[in-house]
């Protein structure tokens, strides 16, 4: 006997998709939902993204904390990856990336600042004391995402499953291409990472996926108006119940018009 899963989405499980004008626009809006959760719940846990497209938000975090509008001392934070093999000094490390742009520059309690261990002997053992750190803390507040060209969130690279707890990836050639910008040589780039897995993204209570750039539109397209798999990983977001899509003109280029208009899509 052969079984079919059918998902049907209701019309108000739409995600939150909001149009805004440039990157600029993108982080301010970012910014100021961050802010938003940190006021509301001082002792939020949030999960952090790496990558460019956060780099916008950081900045403005970074300038409201020293203009004495955000306070971080409470906050707890879970970033999505680590590459393997890269210490947390070395300067491709994501540890070194959130060190320069939020660590080093706000009141972030270090203690309380998670990254997987890229160095760790045991991968596996180090994924499980991951994910029970992130349920010890309670589970994720506001989860902050990028997406890759591939669709991929966090290190969740196209698969045929979408891997639930904290893993090992063997990054896909077009991922090493893509973060080979960081690196001195393609050749240095690692080729596997330990990334958080959907089971923490999808518990998380709010998303915020961030898209901005024409390199960006064929993903944000399949992610948000095509069917859910795990060929297209951040699809799977259109099942979570509080997903919030940034995306800016050039993300949105192959979005069609008439979600433009439909559910809960803000024009920002
Ligand atoms: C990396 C990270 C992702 C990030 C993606 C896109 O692969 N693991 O978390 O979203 O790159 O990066 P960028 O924002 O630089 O395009």
């Amino acid at each position: 006997m052969s079984w079919m899963i059918v998902i049907v989405k209701m019309e108000d499980d739409r995600m939150d998709v909001v149009f805004v004008e440039d990157y600029e626009a993108m982080s301010r809006r970012a910014a100021e939902i961050v802010a938003g959760q940190i006021r509301q719940k001082p002792d939020s846990v949030l999960g952090l993204a790496t990558g460019s497209t956060p780099l916008g938000l950081y900045r403005l975090l970074c300038r409201w904390y020293a203009a004495g509008r955000l306070d971080f001392s409470a906050v707890t934070t879970f970033n999505l990856d680590e590459y393997i093999g890269l210490s947390p000094t070395h300067p491709q490390s994501y540890h070194a990336f959130m060190q320069e742009h939020l660590f080093s520059k706000v009141n972030l309690c270090p203690a309380r600042c998670f990254l997987p261990d890229g160095m760790a002997g045991d991968v596996l053992a180090e994924a499980g004391r991951y994910d029970a750190r992130i349920e010890a803390a309670g589970g994720i507040d506001l989860q902050v995402l990028g997406i890759g060209r591939n669709g991929h969130i966090g290190f969740n690279e196209p698969d045929d499953h979408f891997a639930v707890r904290t893993h090992r990836v063997h990054l896909r050639d077009d991922t090493i291409q893509a973060n080979a910008r960081f690196f001195p040589r393609l050749a240095d780039v690692p080729r596997e990472a330990i990334s958080v897995g959907m089971g923490a993204i999808m518990k998380a209570q709010h998303v915020v996926l961030l898209a901005s750039g024409s390199d960006k539109a064929e993903a944000v397209h399949r992610a948000v108006c095509g069917v859910v798999t795990p060929r297209v990983p951040a699809s799977i977001l259109q099942l979570h119940r509080a997903a919030t899509v940034l995306v800016d003109a050039d993300a949105a280029a192959l979005m069609p018009e008439k979600w433009r208009h439909a559910g809960r899509i803000h024009i920002g």
